[in-house]
């Protein structure tokens, strides 16, 4: 007997070799358009798909999932986050999950830290005077355009799983000293490789922060973990940088303290309803308070192709009967 390839639905286009290799494997329906799926679309998805190969622009939630054929058995997240969809549900339904870790720590670290650098140093800003047709550079002075230097400063890390670790050991060089705060306190040799100090308490950690890097997963625990009553503890010198998910920063919130001066500035490659983005972000990012990045942490072409193997190895370790690497366990969330 014949084995019929299973059917993979995946909702946005992907890079060119990872959709060759999946229309070799699979009997792949691919979205080479890139035209994003509205909930409607992703219910036909799921009514027919053995397995469903969603990112992070798709909402996978429990009305969704109510819809599922029986054929899906997998969902193959090409993401490293899982907040788009209800895992819980999935699970429940018999239905595994995986995601893409660890390919995309570096780039999204070399982002946390490029905001880091940018922000406090004034870089967009800088970018845009001599490319402006109102403003011309009026040459060097003393006392023009100064930032705020980072060597010596004091790094808070909210999240110090593989991201925040890779941001630790980059900032490390960079001269910052290291702290963090997390569910589990890391090993000690870990903690002395990076020379970092841990915090029991988020908000003793953010009083005292020069800058506070935000890199743990959005889940029901850290949603608004940086709510308006946390953010009012930082300093008002302080930058906050976010390149995990919108979600855990009250968004609103931080903006009325960027607004209000009470805090130095901010660099944000993720926000809360995304693609939206405050309008009032937008105008403080004019005034030169903040930087605004359009999801770019983990966009790279090699980022990208080794989420898209990883998804592919997902797919074919479960489709040969064997645990697939990646699973999202209910622990996790
Ligand atoms: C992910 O995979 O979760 C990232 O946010 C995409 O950049």
């Amino acid at each position: 007997m014949v084995r019929r390839k299973p059917l993979v639905v995946v909702t946005r286009k992907l890079p060119d070799s990872v959709e060759t290799r999946m229309r070799e494997l699979f009997d792949a329906k691919l979205n080479v358009d890139d035209v994003p799926m509205d909930q409607a679309a992703l219910v036909e998805a799921v009514k027919t798909a053995d397995v469903l190969v969603p990112t992070v622009t798709d909402r996978i939630d429990s009305a969704v999932l109510s819809q599922a054929g029986e054929n899906l058995r997998l969902i193959a997240s090409f993401s490293n986050g899982v907040d788009h969809i209800d895992v819980s549900s999935a699970l429940n339904r018999g239905i595994t999950v995986t995601n893409t870790p660890g390919v995309l720590t570096e780039d999204t670290a070399d982002m946390t830290m490029a905001l880091i650098l940018a922000v406090p140093r004034r870089l967009a800003e800088g970018a845009q005077v001599m490319i402006s047709d109102k403003e011309e550079w009026p040459g060097w002075s003393p006392t023009w355009m100064l930032g705020r230097r980072i060597w010596g400063k004091r790094l808070g890390i909210i999240g110090m799983g593989r991201i925040g670790q890779a941001v630790a050991r980059r900032a490390k060089a960079f001269g910052l000293q290291i702290h963090y705060h997390n569910r589990r306190r890391l090993p000690s040799g870990i903690e002395e490789m990076l020379d970092a100090t841990y915090w029991d308490s988020l908000d003793q950690m953010l009083a005292r922060m020069d800058i506070v890097s935000v890199n743990c997963p959005h889940t029901p625990a850290t949603y608004h973990l940086l709510s308006a009553r946390r953010l009012k503890l930082l300093k008002s010198d302080a930058y906050v940088v976010n390149t995990a998910r919108g979600e855990v920063i009250d968004e609103n919130a931080l903006t009325r303290q960027l607004e209000a001066g009470e805090i130095a500035g901010a660099g944000l490659d993720v926000f809360e309803h995304e693609p939206a983005v405050n309008p009032k972000l937008v105008r403080l990012a004019r005034q030169g308070k903040v930087v605004l990045l359009p999801h770019l942490g983990s966009a790279t072409l090699e980022g990208r192709v080794d989420m898209g193997e990883k998804v592919i190895v997902n797919i074919k370790t479960f489709m040969d009967g064997h645990r697939p690497p990646d699973r999202v366990l209910p622990a996790m969330l």
